[in-house]
C-alpha cells in the first residue's frame, strides 16, 4: 500500500534490516554558512531534528574559533541541547578541544583526519602524520573516560588539490585511526567525486585490511548527484551507518568545491522504499528543513524536501 508522502516499501534481500543515520546538519551543514546563524536558531534546529526522530545528532565542533567562526558558540550551544535524549557527538581536533567538550559533559567526540597531505594542511595546519599524532592523546584520554570516539577520514575518494586518491593511501590512515582506539570510522567523500564502483573497491580493500563494514560509516557529499547511489552501494557491502545532513546543508570551509551533504530526507525516502525503517518522521523532518531554509534565506537543495513541501502547499 502506498501512503501519501511516502514511497511504497519493497524490501531487498541484499540489504541490512536497520540503518543508523548520523545527522550532521547542525555541524557540517552550518559550519559553512556565510552568515552566522544565531545560537538559539541552532539549538531549535537540533531540538526539531530530535523531535523528527533522529537519534544521533552531531551538535557542533570545539575547534579554533578563528578557523570556523560559524561554530564559535559551541560553549553556549551545547548546554542548550544537552538534555535531549539523543547522542550528541561533537568534533574535537586536539586536547584543547577535548577539554572544552568534556567540561560540558560531552560523551561522544570525533577526531577528523585526512587521507591527503593537502587537506590535512588546509584543515588542520598539520601533515597527515602530525595530525594523527595530535589525535593520539585525544583518543586515549577519551577512551579512558569511556567517551565514544568516531574517527572521520576526509578525501577518501578525491581531493581538490591532488586529484584521485589511491585506495591504499586511504586504507593506511583508516588502520591508524582504528589502531589508535577509535570506536568507528566515517569515510568522507568531502568533494563528492565518488562513484559506486569506487566505493565497493575501497570497502573491499578495507575489509581485507581488517576494517569490516560494521566498523564504518559513510559520509557522502552530493556534488555530482552520486550520494544516494554511493550509499546504496555501501549498504549492499554491509555498511549500516550513514551520515546525512537535514535539507542537504553543508560543505567544508577548507575544501573548495565541497557542496552539500547527502540530504537526510532523500536518504530516508530511499530507505523507506527499501523497507528499512529508521524511526524518522519524514513529514516532521521536511518541516524542520523547510523552517531552517527560511532561517537561512534560501530553499533546500534536497529533492525530497522540495517535492514534499510542494505537495504540502498544493494540499493547502
Ligand atoms: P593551529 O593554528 O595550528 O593551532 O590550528 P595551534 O595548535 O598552533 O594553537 C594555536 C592557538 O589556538 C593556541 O592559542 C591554542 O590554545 C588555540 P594561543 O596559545 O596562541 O592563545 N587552540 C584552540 N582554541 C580553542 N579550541 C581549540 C583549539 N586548538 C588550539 N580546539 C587547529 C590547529 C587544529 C586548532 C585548527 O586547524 C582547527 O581548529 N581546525 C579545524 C578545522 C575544521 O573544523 N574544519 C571542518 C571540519 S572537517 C570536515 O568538515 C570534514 C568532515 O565533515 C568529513 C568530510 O566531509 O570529509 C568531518
Ligand atoms: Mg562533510
Amino acid at each position: 500500500m502506498t501512503v501519501p508522502g511516502l514511497p511504497m516499501a519493497v524490501p531487498s534481500r541484499d540489504l541490512p534490516t536497520r540503518v543508523r543515520i548520523h545527522e550532521v546538519g547542525a555541524r557540517d551543514g552550518l559550519q559553512n554558512e556565510k552568515a552566522t546563524v544565531p545560537t538559539e536558531v541552532k539549538a531549535e534546529f537540533v531540538r526539531r531534528l530530535a523531535g523528527a526522530g533522529l537519534t544521533t545528532i552531531e551538535a557542533t565542533s570545539f575547534v579554533h574559533p578563528k578557523w570556523v567562526p560559524q561554530l564559535a558558540d559551541a560553549e553556549a550551544l551545547f548546554p542548550m541541547v544537552a538534555d535531549l535524549p539523543v547522542a550528541l557527538p561533537v568534533l574535537v581536533p586536539n586536547e584543547r578541544g577535548l577539554d572544552r567538550a568534556l567540561a560540558l559533559g560531552a560523551r561522544r567526540v570525533a577526531v577528523f583526519a585526512s587521507a591527503t597531505e593537502s587537506f590535512a594542511k588546509a584543515n588542520l595546519n598539520r601533515t597527515v602524520d602530525e595530525a594523527l599524532a595530535m589525535f593520539e592523546p585525544v583518543v586515549s584520554r577519551a577512551k579512558a573516560e569511556s567517551v565514544h570516539v568516531r574517527g572521520y577520514l576526509s578525501m577518501c575518494f578525491g581531493d581538490p588539490w591532488e586529484g584521485a586518491v589511491p585506495v591504499p593511501q586511504v586504507v593506511k590512515v583508516c588502520r591508524a585511526l582504528l589502531d589508535m582506539g577509535c570506536d568507528e570510522l566515517s569515510l568522507g567523500d568531502t568533494i563528492g567525486v565518488a562513484t559506486p564502483g569506487h566505493v565497493v573497491a575501497l570497502l573491499a580493500a578495507l575489509d581485507e585490511a581488517g576494517v569490516p563494514p560494521t566498523a564504518l560509516g559513510v559520509h557522502f557529499h552530493d556534488t555530482y548527484g552520486q550520494a544516494l547511489a554511493n550509499t546504496l552501494a555501501a549498504l549492499q557491502q554491509g555498511v549500516t551507518t550513514v551520515d546525512a545532513s537535514a535539507g542537504g546543508l553543508g560543505g567544508c570551509p577548507y575544501a573548495k568545491s565541497a557542496t552539500g551533504n547527502l540530504a537526510t530526507e532523500d536518504l530516508v525516502w530511499m530507505l523507506r522504499g527499501l523497507g528499512i525503517d529508521t524511526g524518522i518522521d519524514l513529514g516532521r523532518l521536511v518541516a524542520t528543513s523547510t523552517w531552517m531554509a527560511a532561517q537561512l534565506g534560501r530553499p533546500s537543495p534536497s529533492r525530497t524536501v522540495r517535492a514534499l513541501s510542494h505537495e504540502d502547499s498544493e494540499e493547502h
